[in-house]
Order: C-alpha cells, then structure tokens, then sequence
C-alpha cells in the first residue's frame, strides 16, 4: 500500500522517440568507446551511433552529452529530422545557429587602442548568431571557405576559455543529402570542413547518429568518410540487459507491480531485446496489471497476442499504410525469407514462386531505392539487404494471411 507522504508510484516505462527510459541498460562498451573519443587530442576519428529504428540512438546520443560536458567539450546540435536536402547555405545557417547557442554566452572584452578612445577603454564583443552571420558573409570564398574562418575565430575563443573543444552532435543525419541537381553539395561541405578544420588539429568533432544507411551515404559523398569516423553499432540488448531494463524501473519500495521470472523471459523474447518493444511491452502489462487490481502484487503472465496487436497497430502499421502495393509485395517476399540478408536476385528469384507477377531485376532495384529512402531498409557493406525496422518481417508475416487487408493496413 502507498503510505500517506508517498507520492504515487506512476508508470516508469517510456516507448517513444527520444524518450529517456527509465533505466538505460547495457551499453557500457559503447560508452567507453565515446569515452575514448573525447580523450583524443588531435581528433582523428569522429563517432557515428547507428542501429535500426527504435534501438536507442536518440537516448544514447542524450547520454553522452554530459559525459561530453564534464570532459571540458562544447555541446552544441539539433535534430535533423526535418532536414529534406537542405542547400549549403542552409546547412551554413544550421551551424552557426547551434555555434550561437554556447557562443553568445562568451563576451570579450576588446582593449581598443585606436585614435580618439582612451587608451584602456573597453569595448564588448558579443560573440552572438548575429556576429558569427556577419563575419560569414563578409568572408569572400565558397561556403565551406567562409564556414571555416567563422569556426576558426570560434575555436581560439573556445581555447580562451580553457574549453577542451566543441562537439556537433547530429540526430538523423542520414537525412543530410548532396544534391548534384541542383549543384548543393551540404553534405560534402560539412565533411570538407571539419576535416579541413582537424588537420589543422582544431579540436571540433562530429557526432552523427541514424540509421545504418549513414555511413554509406557518407562515404558515397566522401571516401575519406571511412577513415573519418568510429562507427558505434547499436544492437539489440543482451538478455541479462534486457532484464535490468525491465526490472530495474519497478524495483522500487512504493512500486505495486511485479513481474515474476516467467512473465520477464516472455518480454524478453517478444520484444527480441529491442529497446523500444522493451518500453512498449512494459508499459502495456504494467497499465494492465494496475487497472485490473486494486492491489499491489506480481504479474505472473503477459497476455502476448493482445500486446502484439496493439504493437502491430501503433508501432507498424503506420510505416506500413505508408507503402505502395508493389513495395508491399517485395516485402512480402523478402519476410518469407529464411535469412534476415537479402539480395535482388533472391527476391527475383521469390517472386517466380509467389502467385504475384514477378519482378525484374531492374523494377526490384527501384523499389528497393526507394524504400531506402523511406528508411524501411538498408543495404549493408557486403551489398545486402535488411530491414531497418526492427522485427518488420515478423509483423509482415503474422498478417500475410489477413483476408480484409483494408481492415488493418
Ligand atoms: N538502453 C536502453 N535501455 C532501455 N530502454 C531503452 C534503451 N535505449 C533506448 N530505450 C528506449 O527505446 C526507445 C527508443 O529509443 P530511441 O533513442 O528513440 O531510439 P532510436 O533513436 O534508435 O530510434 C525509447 O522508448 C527509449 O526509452
Ligand atoms: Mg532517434
């Protein structure tokens, strides 16, 4: 029972994005390779966290902003989601506005020594967004030229101030793109500069999360991108984690649910360790559990099918009314799959045996591009395919068979 001075016990489980949990399991190399990188004096490598949706990019990245603070770094970035292939300019105008955030806070004093002042007056320098524009467009050059000399002058305050550096911390930066169209290159300008900028041993690093087609799309923009990054690889978490993520929260005095041993080995084979479908489990069974007693006490079962359906509904079928039947079709036959890799040709080779009309290698190349870009999946190293969406396939299969497709998607 909940004493009197108690405040009450509300749910501490968080399935959203971005939404801290209220125990981030696990991740302890991935920190220490951070960790790492912060102690780097010449930056020579720049980190990019990267996993599939849902996996716990976002809440890491948040993670390592104090770690960052306490090291003596800047913190400075944004969320890119919203970024549709932004110009140069765009991207110049990004920068200096994050920059802005920590410089405006520094002002200096100038001793000006000019005729008709006395010698020793004083006069600010506001190192506000409005400064940082100004010496921007008064440099002559392209824009990587005048983003570099403002971040030059930004750097030997940084140093005055005994700062260690400044870290640029970007949220779903695989949506920085090029655009040879339209003659913009962003994504190649921020690359040049900050390697332009750590040869010149100015310690500026970047901090890039998102889905596993980053890196790729980097290197296409950049080949020295591999050599440039550290590249972090968030995966599912491990049982024992997977455990701590689940039991941790409601290991609290005045917390009234429990979930014995055998409800927490359901949730963590339903969720497959993945973060997200962590939060989303717990939290449903602990609402449950809570309207259905009036009593503290120990869940003892998961009602499995019901969760899943309404998993089903809020986290996948969203993504899935978002594709085109012929996408669908293709993902059909690559859920089919045995293996979670896949190829061209075996969904080629797929589409024979389905009762759909098959695909030629070209059609299945296109739709593949473009459900790249909807960030539904991703081509690895080795040139395969996979799901960017965690446990998609599962969810394709269990409605395979749903005879009023319109009723659920
Ligand atoms: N290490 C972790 N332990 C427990 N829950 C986590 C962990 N990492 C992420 N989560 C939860 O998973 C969900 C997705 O996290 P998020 O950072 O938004 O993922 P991403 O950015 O990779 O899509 C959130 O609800 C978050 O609270
Ligand atoms: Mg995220």
């Amino acid at each position: 029972m909940t004493k009197a001075n108690e405040p009450i016990f509300t749910n501490p489980f968080r399935p959203g994005a971005g939404h801290m949990p209220p125990h981030l399991a696990g991740r302890t190399n991935d920190k220490a390779e951070f960790k790492r990188l912060l102690d780097q004096d010449v930056v020579l490598e720049n980190l990019i966290l990267t996993g599939l949706r849902g996996v716990g990019k976002t809440v890491l990245l948040e993670t390592f902003k104090p770690m960052a603070i306490s090291e003596g770094w800047l913190w400075v970035g944004t969320d890119l989601s919203e970024t549709v292939s932004v110009s140069e300019d765009n991207l110049a105008i990004r920068l200096l506005t994050d920059l802005s955030v920590v410089t405006s806070g520094i002002s200096q004093s100038v001793q000006d020594k000019k005729v008709g002042f006395t010698i020793g007056e004083e006069s600010k320098i506001n190192w506000n967004y409005a400064k940082l524009v100004k010496i921007y467009n008064e440099t002559p050059g392209l824009v990587a030229d005048k983003l570099k000399t403002v971040l030059e002058i930004v750097w030997s305050l940084v140093n005055q101030l005994g700062k260690k550096g400044i870290i640029f911390a970007y949220d779903e930066a695989q949506n920085l793109a090029d655009n040879a169209e339209k003659d913009q290159y962003p994504l190649s300008t921020l690359l040049d500069v900050f390697q332009s900028l750590q040869r010149k041993e100015f310690r500026m690093m970047l901090a890039l999360t998102g889905l596993p087609t980053l890196l790729p799309k980097l290197v296409e923009a950049r080949t020295y991108s591999e050599r440039m990054f550290r590249v972090v690889f968030l995966d599912r978490l491990e049982d024992s984690e997977t455990k701590q993520a689940i039991k941790v929260p409601i290991e609290k005095n005045n917390c009234p649910v429990r979930f014995d041993e055998n409800s927490i080995s359901t949730i963590c084979e339903v969720s497959g360790g993945y973060p997200y479908f962590i939060q989303f489990i717990c939290k449903e069974v602990y609402d449950r559990w809570v309207q259905q007693h009036a009593e503290a006490g120990q869940v003892t079962s998961i009602p499995v099918d019901e969760i899943v359906r309404k998993l089903d509904a809020d986290f996948f079928s969203g993504r899935w009314a978002r594709v085109t039947d012929r996408q669908r079709d293709v993902l059909k036959i690559v859920a089919r799959m045995p293996n979670p890799e896949f190829t061209v040709q075996e969904i080629v080779t797929g589409s024979h045996h389905s009762s759909n009309r098959p695909f030629t290698n070209s059609r299945v190349s296109a739709i593949l591009n473009s459900l790249m870009e909807a960030g539904l999946v991703y081509r690895n190293r080795h040139g395969k395919y996979r799901f960017a969406v965690p446990m998609f396939g599962q969810f394709i299969l269990r409605h395979l068979d749903d005879d009023n497709e319109a009723l659920l998607w």
